[in-house]
């Protein structure tokens, strides 16, 4: 089957991205400097765009009412921390992107303690087993639909000890979550370790 994307309207657009482009990684979201409550939402559509300073990027879509409260918060504060969630997390992950309103703090709401950052005044999530603490760099708008893409630089990075082998994170230990297509997550699957290719 063929679709040209010129047919498709940004809803048709939409499930294809998210049903072509999975496994997602998951960055789960902290906003919020004082006296503000701890804001805390899920964004899949996240990767990093570069490796030195290791920046990091997502697309957050607009509400008809108006911007995102990650979104909002990002750009008054200029502050924000990427937390990696642990697969035992997926319940209060999932139930963090409901909509609250900018008064309700979600960390505090869904009973997830935080804890302050190193160098940003914007709390990480206590029992991630990664936290970037990021400073926002700028904002690429690519189409009037495509929502806006939100680029950050890492300032400090929180890493559990106990994910650590050798000094590198051991994905086994750290036990990501990844998206799929609607309400859909999936855990870590079988890891194949292959010959380094010479020159790749
Ligand atoms: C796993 C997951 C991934 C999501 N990824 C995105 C995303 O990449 N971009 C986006 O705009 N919304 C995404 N959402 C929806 C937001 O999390 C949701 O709109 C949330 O309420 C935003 O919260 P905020 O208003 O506090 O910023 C995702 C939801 C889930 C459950």
């Amino acid at each position: 089957m063929f679709i040209d994307a010129a047919d498709l309207d940004p809803a048709a657009t939409y499930r294809l991205l998210v049903g072509s482009v999975v496994p997602r990684p998951i960055a789960w979201v902290t906003t919020g400097r004082a006296p503000k409550p701890v804001n805390l939402a899920p964004f899949s559509s996240f990767a990093w765009v570069s490796q030195h300073p290791a920046m990091l990027g997502m697309t957050i879509n607009t509400r008809a009412s108006g911007p995102k409260d990650t979104a909002r918060n990002i750009r008054e504060d200029g502050q924000y921390v990427v937390n990696i969630a642990r697969d035992d997390l997926m319940q209060k992950l999932h139930a963090s992107s409901e909509w609250m309103d900018p008064e309700v703090g979600e960390a505090e709401a869904l009973g997830l303690a935080t804890s302050p950052s190193r160098v940003i005044d914007v709390p990480r999530l206590r029992d991630a087993p990664v936290s970037m603490e990021c400073v926002y760099d700028r904002t690429i708008v690519f189409s009037p639909t495509g929502g806006e893409f939100i680029v950050g630089s890492v300032v400090g990075w929180h890493v559990d000890e106990a994910v650590l082998v050798d000094g590198r994170i051991d994905t086994e230990l750290l036990r990501p979550l990844a998206r799929l297509a609607g309400p859909r997550y999936t855990t870590l699957g079988t890891v194949t370790e292959l010959p380094p290719v010479p020159g790749g």
